[in-house]
């Protein structure tokens, strides 16, 4: 049985859908069938045809609330429904936060975190009266999930994004069902803007363990799927579009070369020496500089100065710095380090075994 995802005779509404990661969300939905209305404070720069649709712009600014229930008020009027709610609207300058300071800082929790939050409360009583049920998408970041240095407030307010879709998922069921789409970096108009020439830009795709960013149209495609009923079952959920994710920094700076060849099979893990105690403590990785510029994975702005030389293909990179881009075979993971604390300390006589294994206050490492 063929099974295709068609969103015909459904309405969706996709915030900042003009430009960006939102008009490939826009073309998206435009193929699966939907009619779309795309939202933002400018009109874009030609028409957003797929499929022989072309999707309808209205303009808001959605900082502001009444400009919100304005928009919610004009697609019920004219549609009478709405299918799915896309809140892309969303990005942020990159800078230090103590350099932004807190009126910057709360500018941008506003755009990634507030607009979402009215956005679809505006929207709930269309949604929730949707024949066959409605779905929210909210654009999430990876940087939600881990450090965000340059860009501290969005990543916090990616972070509330998702745990909003969660708390949503449960209050709005069964009727609305509400997700994330997690994304990592994505191709789009402004790429060279954060990321430098194409050249860099290439060279930044390479950490990437798929080997390049994702293009608008696929973070699309998860919303697509998202907003459709073979999603069905799916709600409160976190769907990652980041291409495999960021390799551990660590690695790079303990690994700069490549151990194993590729293709070959990784090597069993080290073992101590006999006799050899290793002393407790966590695992030591060697100093990682500080350096933003040099995280693999900025999903805001460019780094400053971006490292890896031009027209050099990551195979053929292997003496790269450690803390510059992705290793250039990652298929095989380089040996593990060894832990400094894999013997526990031998038991006082009089202890009892079982309490060898309990978790040593914080004084005691
Ligand atoms: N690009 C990436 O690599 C990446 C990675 C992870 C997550 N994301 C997420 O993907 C989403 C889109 O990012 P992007 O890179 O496509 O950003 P973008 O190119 O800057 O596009 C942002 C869109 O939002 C609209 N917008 C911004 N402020 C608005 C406001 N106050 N009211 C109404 N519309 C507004 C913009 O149109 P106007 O300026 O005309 O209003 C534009 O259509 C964001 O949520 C971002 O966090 C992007």
């Amino acid at each position: 049985m063929t099974r295709t995802i068609d969103l015909a005779g459904r309405v969706a509404l996709v915030t900042g859908g003009t430009r960006g990661v939102g008009a490939g969300i826009t073309r998206a939905l435009l193929a699966a069938g939907a009619q779309v209305v795309a939202c933002a404070r400018r009109p874009p720069d030609g028409p957003l045809t797929e499929a022989g649709r072309t999707a309808r712009f209205l303009p808001a600014d959605l900082r502001d609330p009444e400009a919100v229930a304005g928009l919610l008020q004009r697609v019920r009027d004219d549609y009478g429904r709405l299918d799915t709610l896309v809140n892309n609207a969303g990005g942020t300058p990159y800078g230090d936060l103590a350099e932004g300071g807190a009126r910057r800082a709360a500018r941008i929790v506003e755009l990634n975190l507030l607009v979402p939050l009215t956005v679809s409360l505006a929207a709930y009583p269309l949604l929730r009266g949707c024949p066959g049920g409605a779905a929210v998408v909210m654009v999430g970041s990876v940087s939600g999930s881990r450090p965000s240095p340059g860009s501290a407030a969005y990543g916090a307010a990616k972070a509330g994004l998702e745990n909003l879709a969660r708390s949503l998922a449960v209050e709005w069921a069964p009727e609305v069902r509400v997700n994330t789409v997690v994304l990592g970096m994505v191709r789009t108009e402004r790429s060279e803007v954060h990321y430098g020439t194409a050249e860099q830009l290439a060279a930044v795709g390479r950490t990437v363990p798929l080997r390049r960013l994702a293009e608008p149209g696929e973070a699309g495609d998860a919303c697509v799927y998202l907003a459709s009923d073979l999603a069905g079952y799916i709600s409160g959920a976190s769907l990652a579009v980041h291409g495999g994710g960021e390799r551990p920094a660590f690695l790079a700076a303990a690994h700069p070369q490549p151990r194993i060849a590729p293709d070959t099979p990784a090597s069993p893990e080290p073992q101590a020496a006999p006799g050899a105690a290793s002393p407790p403590g966590p695992l030591v990785v060697p100093d990682i500089p500080a350096r933003p510029e040099l995280w693999p994975v900025l999903d805001t702005a460019a780094p400053s100065e971006p490292q890896a030389g031009p027209d050099t293909p990551a195979r053929r990179t292997p003496q790269a710095a450690p803390d510059t881009a992705a290793p250039p075979e990652p298929r095989v993971a380089p040996a593990p380090l060894a832990r400094r604390e894999p013997q526990a300390p031998p038991a006082p006589p009089t202890r009892p075994s079982a309490e060898r294994g309990r978790p040593r206050p914080e004084g005691e490492r």
